[in-house]
């Protein structure tokens, strides 16, 4: 998609669908939109009231334009209360508008730039929204055609402006702009790349095409690859993630991506470890059918990885960054591990398997084994871990558990910036001899409750004291039931964001 700025009179832009957001407690709607109103002698406010339209977030009106306006049509999109407004509002009302115009055909869209009262003239602000309305505008756009051979992906959206008034945002020059519309372009290709790989069917995703794709992300962007096969993870005793694949055809692979900057300019080293179970039926022990249907996202972690690796290829930043990735698939079979095995791992701790479907946490103790062999000052990671997070948090909030607080500072950053949803969640000690076996060293099953815990408990074990580490667990947001804002219906492609301003956030400071 074209993405430009435009900061004519919004009346004379020459577009298919001009968008512009409200506030809920301004009853005015705001100067743009009077503005609007006016040339349109009033029926825009009309057809608001005939809707009931307040403004409540995410609530939208289509207007067709007969005349008053070059425009064809406006989306009048709700921002909820004003206190609430940030780049994530922004993002939101540029996806919305996105979906609306694939819906009608527009081909040229306008979207208004809101600029929040307090962060008048503050450039930080600015670009920050100019950058989310470029990614919400492309987020929004996304759909999955690859299996329907009816349907193309759709192509009539060609143009985005962002629409603002000049004198707003003095002092931030327009190659600054344009650099955030460009960097907003780039992070939404990262997440699309994930979206593909979370969407693509378990029968063409095995390991190895998993690590096919991660090779094509590694060579279009520079960045180093290492894919381990059955044998290399033979000699690095990663017989846990071994274990895990025991019990399928498609044989596991360990994915290693590296980023090294040209001039480093900060001694962090940041290792990213997704779990890639590409297929999780349970194992021996067999998830039920309705459990099973969605079990193609158990690679959203690792989905997240590769496309966040794509965009710090992108952004460059002035420190290492590690992509490791667990890739399996859970399947029963005569060669599959029972509960009642006893395996020993690279870290060379003993593990009772007490349930074949807890095996997101075996696979990630050799990865995470393995992400503590490339001398990392960071590792974090993230997994479609347990069910039990999504009856903690939702279906639309990962859990956050993160060891040290300085991480959990910078993470929380991360994630405001981003505007996706985590919550942190508690390491909480007590619970650790739920894991305690009797036979080995640990177990990878605790009780029912706080299972999202234990979880991260159990990875925690296989995590030397001494290297910052958060665990994410992302089994809610990696994949939705219906299409809002930015997110269409399946894969989000959640993660990859957050990650990424972590990654710059880390990259900054110079010291380890
Ligand atoms: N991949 C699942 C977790 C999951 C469930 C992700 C639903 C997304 C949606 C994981 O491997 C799993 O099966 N976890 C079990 C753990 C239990 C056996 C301790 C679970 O959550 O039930
Ligand atoms: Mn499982
Ligand atoms: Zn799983």
């Amino acid at each position: 998609m074209k993405l430009s700025l435009y900061t004519d009179d919004l009346r004379e832009a020459p577009v298919d669908l001009l968008a512009v957001g409200v506030f809920s407690d301004e009853p005015d709607r705001g100067l743009t939109f009077a503005h609007l109103n006016r040339g349109l002698d009033g029926a825009l406010e009309s057809a608001c009231r005939e809707e009931d339209f307040k403004g409540r977030p995410g609530q939208t009106l289509v207007f067709n334009v007969g005349g008053g306006l070059l425009a064809k049509r406006v989306l009048v999109y709700g921002y909820g209360p004003r206190a609430g407004y940030g780049p994530e509002a922004a993002r939101r009302l540029a996806g919305e508008a996105a979906r609306v115009a694939l819906k009608v055909g527009a081909a040229s869209m306008a979207l208004q730039l809101t600029i929040p009262e307090q962060g008048d003239g503050e450039p930080q602000s600015v670009l920050a929204l100019v950058q989310a309305l470029a990614e919400g505008a492309e987020l929004g756009t996304y759909r999955y055609v690859e299996y329907r051979t009816k349907e193309q992906r759709p192509t009539a959206l060609k143009e985005a402006k962002v629409a603002f008034v000049a004198e707003d945002v003095q002092g931030i020059r327009g190659a600054q702009l344009r650099a955030a519309l460009q960097k907003g372009q780039a992070m939404a290709d990262a997440v699309a790349v994930a979206r593909d790989l979370v969407n693509c069917p378990p029968n063409v995703l095995t390991p190895i095409e998993l690590s096919e794709r991660a090779k094509k992300v590694a060579k279009a962007h520079e960045l180093a690859i290492k894919v381990l096969t059955v044998r290399d993870m033979e000699r690095q005793n990663m017989n846990l993630h071994l274990g895990v694949g025991k019990g399928s055809r498609n044989e596991p692979r360990l994915v290693h991506m590296t980023y090294t900057p040209d001039k480093k300019t900060s001694d962090r080293v940041i290792c990213l470890v997704g779990k890639g179970l590409t297929f999780d039926a349970g194992g021996l022990s067999l998830k039920p059918a309705d459990g099973m249907m969605e079990m193609k996202i158990d690679m959203g972690g690792a989905a997240a990885v590769i496309g966040a690796m794509q965009a710090v290829a992108n952004l460059k930043p002035g420190c290492v960054v590690h992509g490791i990735i667990g890739a399996a698939e859970n399947m029963p079979d005569g060669n599959a591990i029972r509960p009642g095995d006893i395996i020993t791992g690279k870290k060379g701790i003993s593990v009772e398997i007490l349930n074949t479907d807890a095996e997101g946490r075996l696979v990630l103790a050799d990865a995470l084994a393995y992400a503590q062999d490339q001398r990392p000052t960071d590792i974090v990671d993230l997994a479609t871990l347990t069910g039990a997070c999504m009856v903690a948090l939702g279906k639309l909030t990962a859990g956050a558990f993160v060891r040290e607080e300085d991480l959990a500072e910078d993470l929380a950053a991360a994630w405001k910036e981003s505007g996706e949803a985590f919550w942190r969640m508690p390491l909480d000690g007590a619970l650790r001899d739920q894991l305690d076996s009797d036979v080995a060293d640990i177990k990878n099953l605790g009780e029912r409750w706080g299972g999202a815990i234990t979880a991260a408990l159990f990875l925690q074990a296989f995590v030397d004291e001494g290297v910052r580490w958060a665990h994410l667990d992302v089994a809610g947001p990696v994949f939705s039931g219906k299409a809002a804002g930015h997110t269409p219906k399946g894969a989000t492609g959640f993660g990859v964001r957050t990650l990424a301003a972590l990654v710059e956030r880390l990259a900054a400071r110079t010291e380890a």
